[in-house]
């Protein structure tokens, strides 16, 4: 069976597999390091200033609450997503957080939005395009609803470059493989970006790059690595015995202060023309 990502089927998949992301994503987007790299591509869009937002692939809604969060945004969030229960999961902690009069979270296909033309002030995908079949038509669909002289922000992991440390380097690289099958559906695409901005006649404002690398401990990669070892079999990308073993190994070289865990994350603003 070919390994399926997971993340680019979500409105399919059963409600253990969902709890396993929801958890991920959350503990994610409380992370520092993730605020950080998100922190720095909504200040280059400065989103403070924007009255209407739309955050596509929103999940259980961490960049929407991160964004009206912030003291100086003024505006209303709208959150997409393909799945409907991430959608319910970012209703509840969109309400439980008191953000839910600033945020309207709903369902759909961000490669083909019901959405009208020049509809939003700023646009996001965070952590989508790299699980879509068309990235391109998630990206010409951002450079539709935003506003001319609007900014749309990308921000992504270049998961090809995803990697652990581990005893056995010729297995180590097999499930480094594994891990990309299963999480991700074009781990190259940020390397693309430059070019498919430029297809889409939109303007490149700024771009960050980041290697979220952790030596000796785990930390951000420590709730990644449990659900890896859960999502590689539920895939098709490894066995369940492969990926625990994996994983204990890997978390085992964490408590033993060997820990090696590496991915680059980059981030793209750019502008619709006017
Ligand atoms: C890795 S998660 C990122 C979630 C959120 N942006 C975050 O960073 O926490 C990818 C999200 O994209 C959603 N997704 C995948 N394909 C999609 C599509 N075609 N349209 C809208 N959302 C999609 C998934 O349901 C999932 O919630």
């Amino acid at each position: 069976m070919a390994a399926v990502d997971v993340y680019r089927i979500t409105d399919q998949l059963d409600g253990d597999t969902l709890g396993v992301l929801e958890a991920r994503l959350e503990a994610r987007g409380r992370h520092p390091k993730f605020l950080h790299m998100m922190g720095e591509y909504l200040d280059g869009m400065g989103i403070d200033g924007a009255g209407t937002v739309l955050d596509v692939g929103c999940g259980t809604g961490v960049v929407a609450r991160t964004i009206a969060r912030r003291p100086a945004f003024k505006g209303h969030i709208t959150g997409i997503d393909l799945s409907p229960s991430l959608i319910h999961a970012a209703q509840r902690l969109g309400q439980a957080e008191g953000l839910a009069a600033r945020i309207d979270f709903r369902a759909g296909d961000s490669q083909g939005l019901k959405l009208p033309d020049a509809a939003f002030d700023a646009v996001i995908a965070h952590t989508l395009i790299s699980h879509v079949d068309n990235p391109q038509a998630v990206i010409e669909e951002l450079a539709r609803v935003v506003k001319p002289g609007g900014m749309i922000g990308i921000f992504d992991g270049d998961y090809a470059s995803i990697t652990f440390g581990t005893d056995d380097p010729v297995r180590g690289r097999a499930m480094d493989e594994a891990i990309i099958a299963a999480i991700v559906t074009n781990p190259r695409v940020m390397r693309e970006m430059p070019q498919r901005l430029r297809d889409a006649k939109v303007d490149l404002v700024s771009s960050c790059s980041y290697v979220l690398a952790e030596v000796g401990a785990a930390d951000f990669w420590k709730p990644g690595i449990q659900s890896f070892m859960k999502l590689l079999p539920k895939a098709g990308a490894a066995t369940e015995s492969e990926a625990v073993a994996w994983a204990e190994e890997v978390l085992r070289r964490s408590d033993r202060g060997v820990f090696f865990g590496a991915c680059n994350f980059y981030s793209y603003v750019a502008r619709r023309r006017s």
